[in-house]
C-alpha cells in the first residue's frame, strides 16, 4: 500500500459556521493504482486532493485524521519536510496551468528550477531531463524554449504532468486536469496518465465526470457533501451500485446508459457550514428513512467502503 488516509478532516472556518470540507475520509492508494474521486462542485474533492500534499492555508486547517504516505504520517511532518515530498514524492497537476506557470520564464527554466531544487544535476543536464519529460507527454523537446503563452492549453497542461513527473514521484495527484480542454485533447491527457500508471506510478485523478473515472480508473472514490460515501472497483461500483448518491450519479450521466433516459439528480447539495443532520444525502435520497437521521455508519468489506444505513455488502 502507498497511501493510507484515515479519517480526515480538514475543515474551514467561515462567517457561516466552521464548513467541513472533509469530514472523516478514509480509503487506501495501492502502488501502480489509478484512483479518481468523483462527486458534484463543492463536496471536498479539491480540499481532499490539497490536504494528501499539506497545501492548506488558513481558514482552512487539517483538524484531524492519518495521512500515511509511503510508511509515514505526514500530518507528523514539518513545512521542512513536506516540501521535500512535494514535487519529488507526490507529483501534483492543478486545474488551471496558466496559474501554476510563471508566464515570464520559458518553460524549460521553469522545469530546470523544480529539478535543481530536489536533485543534484546541472541546469544543462536539467534541462535536458526536461526535454526528455516533455517527449514523454507527446510534446517535442525543443518547447523547454518556449514561454507559456506560446502553447496551447492542452500542451500547457501536458507540460504540467512533465514537470510533475521529473521527479519521478510515486504518486500522482491530477485535480481536474482536463476541465478546460476539448475532449480529443482530455483523451490524450488521461492516456499520458495511464502510462504513467503503467510505470508504476500511483494516481489520483480529480474528477467531476464519472464516465471519465468510470472508462480510466481501477478504483473510483465517490465524495458527497465533505464524506466518502462509497469507495471500490471501478466496475464493481458502475455496475452495482450500493450507495443511492452513486446510483444517482450514474444515472445522471449519459455516456454510461446510452439507451437510458438521463436523470438528473433532485435537489442540491447541503451547505456544508450548516448540513443536514444524520446522512448528508437524507433530503435528496429515495430511500431516507427514520435510522437516515443518524450519521450511517461506515461499512467496509474487503476493501469496499459504503457509507450507508441501507447498504448491504
Ligand atoms: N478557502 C476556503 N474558505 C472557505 N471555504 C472553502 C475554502 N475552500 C473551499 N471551501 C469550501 O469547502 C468545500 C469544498 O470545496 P472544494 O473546493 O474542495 O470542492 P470540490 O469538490 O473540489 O468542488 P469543484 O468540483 O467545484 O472543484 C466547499 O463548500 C467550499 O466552499
Ligand atoms: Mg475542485
Amino acid at each position: 500500500m502507498l497511501l493510507r488516509i484515515e479519517n480526515l478532516k480538514t475543515y474551514f472556518e467561515s462567517k457561516r459556521g466552521v464548513v467541513k470540507a472533509v469530514d472523516g475520509v478514509s480509503f487506501n492508494v495501492n502502488r501502480g493504482e489509478f484512483v479518481s474521486v468523483v462527486g458534484e462542485s463543492g463536496c471536498g474533492k479539491s480540499t481532499l486532493a490539497y490536504s494528501i500534499i499539506k497545501l492548506i492555508n488558513p481558514p482552512g486547517k487539517i483538524v484531524g485524521g492519518r495521512i500515511i504516505f509511503d510508511g509515514r504520517d505526514l500530518l507528523r511532518f514539518s513545512e521542512k519536510e513536506m516540501r521535500k515530498i512535494r514535487g519529488k514524492e507526490i507529483g501534483m497537476v492543478f486545474q488551471d496551468p496558466m496559474t501554476s506557470l510563471d508566464p515570464l520564464e520559458k518553460i524549460g527554466d521553469q522545469m530546470a528550477e523544480t529539478i535543481m531544487e530536489h536533485t543534484k544535476v546541472s541546469k544543462k543536464e536539467a534541462l535536458e531531463i526536461a526535454g526528455r519529460m516533455l517527449e514523454k507527454v507527446g510534446l517535442p523537446a525543443n518547447r523547454i524554449n518556449y514561454y507559456p503563452h506560446q502553447l496551447s492549453g492542452g500542451q500547457r497542461q501536458r507540460v504540467m504532468i512533465a514537470m510533475a513527473i521529473s521527479l519521478n514521484p510515486k504518486l500522482l495527484i491530477a485535480d481536474e486536469p482536463t476541465t478546460a480542454l476539448d475532449v480529443i485533447v482530455q483523451e490524450k491527457i488521461m492516456d499520458i496518465l495511464e502510462s504513467m500508471k503503467k510505470e508504476g506510478r500511483a494516481i489520483i485523478l480529480i474528477t467531476h465526470d464519472f464516465a471519465l473515472a468510470s472508462e480510466r480508473s481501477d478504483k473510483i472514490a465517490v465524495m458527497y457533501a465533505g464524506w466518502l460515501v462509497e469507495f471500490g472497483r471501478a466496475r464493481d461500483l458502475v455496475e452495482d451500485p450500493l450507495h443511492p448518491y452513486s446510483k444517482a450519479l450514474i444515472d445522471s450521466v449519459p455516456d454510461l446508459w446510452i439507451d437510458k433516459k438521463i436523470k438528473p439528480i433532485p435537489g442540491f447539495p447541503p451547505d456544508l457550514a450548516n448540513p443536514p443532520e444524520g446522512c448528508r444525502f437524507r433530503p435528496r435520497c429515495p430511500l431516507a428513512d427514520e435510522k437516515c437521521k443518524r450519521e450511517p455508519p461506515v461499512v467496509d468489506l474487503e476493501g469496499r467502503i459504503v457509507k450507508c444505513w441501507h447498504c448491504e455488502v
